[in-house]
């Protein structure tokens, strides 16, 4: 991966993303008779990324844009919604321009429009969805709603072209953590989830509270590197009874209440140790739920996706575990672990490869369940 990065006046950092391969140009040619290729313009801001990227055939990212609004929201120890609708609405048409641009492509080479359109802060949301609406409306191109987290289960696609459903992802979010079982394109059966906060939660709310700041999970990340990773034992963050769900506010908790104990008692504590201690707590607990799922249903094929899954030791630990027990993993690169118009664009191919198209009703729908095919159909939705 090649990471283009320029940060802008206003604060917000700007990537362009290349796969460092050698790139083949778009054949205009066999793109016009509309039969060989599917070429998806891809749009993302549920969030605090603004991102547009040009997808052909679901796997091959002709361009992938990124404008990164951290380091506008690190002041305030986390995202402001209504700072990061402002600021989609100053980027989103640079990031669509540049998209098409560094792709070769001009909007009549667009089979479809994609945008994510739930779960996430309504206000981002509506951003993307009324840009790509209104490219819609203006050129007649087709419009697929996308949920953002098959989003990030798709962006295993995009680097792993032999990847094929049916397979186990473990999706870890800010949001959201899931254990998926992905029967098809676009087809998923939740059969674990978080009963509390999201993994990506656990990790800005603890990073937070040792004083690393924000964005949490980075932060603890490289903290972790650096610390004893058994200096410290806290709890797993499982439930009784329900053998592939996850609660992670107990382990925050506990977090929370070693650190008033310490000071309570005068003590400091090692950042570090906390770090990798709290660290290791989250990478036990789900790959020992992820590697039983992947065995007690059968698969031999485990993906993981979402900001989490660009976490060094989780990505350690669920290789290694997946080698002893004879199962292929499958992970994006860091870069595609979080939000990017890459993912969206790879999961919009196989929607509208089924048919699936959003009238220009769609809305934003932000706590929008995941496999929801219904509501995909119809694009309506009330909030
Ligand atoms: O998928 P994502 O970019 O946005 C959502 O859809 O939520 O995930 C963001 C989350 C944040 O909670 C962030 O702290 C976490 O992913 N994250 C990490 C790492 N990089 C991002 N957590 C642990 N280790 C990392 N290296
Ligand atoms: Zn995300």
């Amino acid at each position: 991966m090649i990471i283009d990065k320029k940060t802008e006046d206003d604060g917000v950092i700007m990537m362009s993303i290349k796969s460092g391969e050698k790139e083949t140009a778009p054949d205009k040619e066999k793109e016009a008779s509309g039969k060989d290729h599917v070429t998806i313009l891809a749009i993302e801001s549920s969030c605090d990324e603004t991102a547009a990227a040009v997808v052909r055939d679901g796997r091959e990212v002709l361009s992938n844009i990124i404008s990164s609004q951290i380091a506008l929201h690190t002041v305030y120890g986390g995202v402001v919604p209504e700072i990061a609708s402002r600021k989609h609405v100053e980027k989103v048409n640079y990031c669509v321009r540049e998209a098409l641009s560094q792709a070769n492509l001009k909007l009549e080479d667009i089979d479809a429009i994609a945008v994510t359109y739930g779960p996430g802060l309504v206000g981002a949301l509506l951003v993307g969805v009324s840009e790509a609406k209104a490219l819609s409306f203006a050129t007649g191109i087709p419009l697929v709603g996308v949920h953002h987290i098959e989003g990030h289960i798709s962006a295993n696609y995009i680097e792993n072209k032999d990847l094929k459903p049916p397979f186990v992802c473990l999706v870890v979010s800010g949001g959201h953590s899931h254990l998926v079982v992905v029967k098809d394109y676009g087809e998923y059966e939740i059969i674990g989830q978080t009963r509390d906060d999201a993994a990506g939660e656990a990790f800005d709310k603890v990073a937070r509270a040792i004083g690393l700041g924000y964005p949490g999970g980075p932060k603890i990340d490289k903290a972790a590197k650096e610390g004893n990773p058994d200096a410290i034992s806290f709890p797993a963050a499982k439930i009784a009874n329900a053998e592939y769900d996850f609660s992670f506010s107990g382990l925050k908790s506990a977090v929370l209440n070693y650190i008033n104990i310490q000071r309570m008692q005068g003590d400091d504590f090692n950042k570090n140790d906390l770090a990798a201690s709290f660290q290791k707590a989250v990478v036990d607990v789900l790959t020992e739920h992820a590697i039983r799922a992947v065995k007690e249903y059968g698969y031999d094929k485990l993906a993981i996706a979402g900001g989490v899954a660009s976490n060094t030791a989780l990505r350690q630990s669920l290789e290694k575990a997946c080698k002893d027990n004879n199962i292929s993993f499958y992970s994006p690169s860091p870069v595609l672990c979080t939000d990017n118009a890459a993912m969206i664009g790879a999961a919009g191919y196989y929607e509208y490869m089924k048919g699936v198209r959003a009238d220009l009703t769609l809305n934003a729908v932000p706590n929008l369940p995941l496999g929801d095919r219904e509501r995909r159909f119809h694009g309506r939705q009330s909030l």
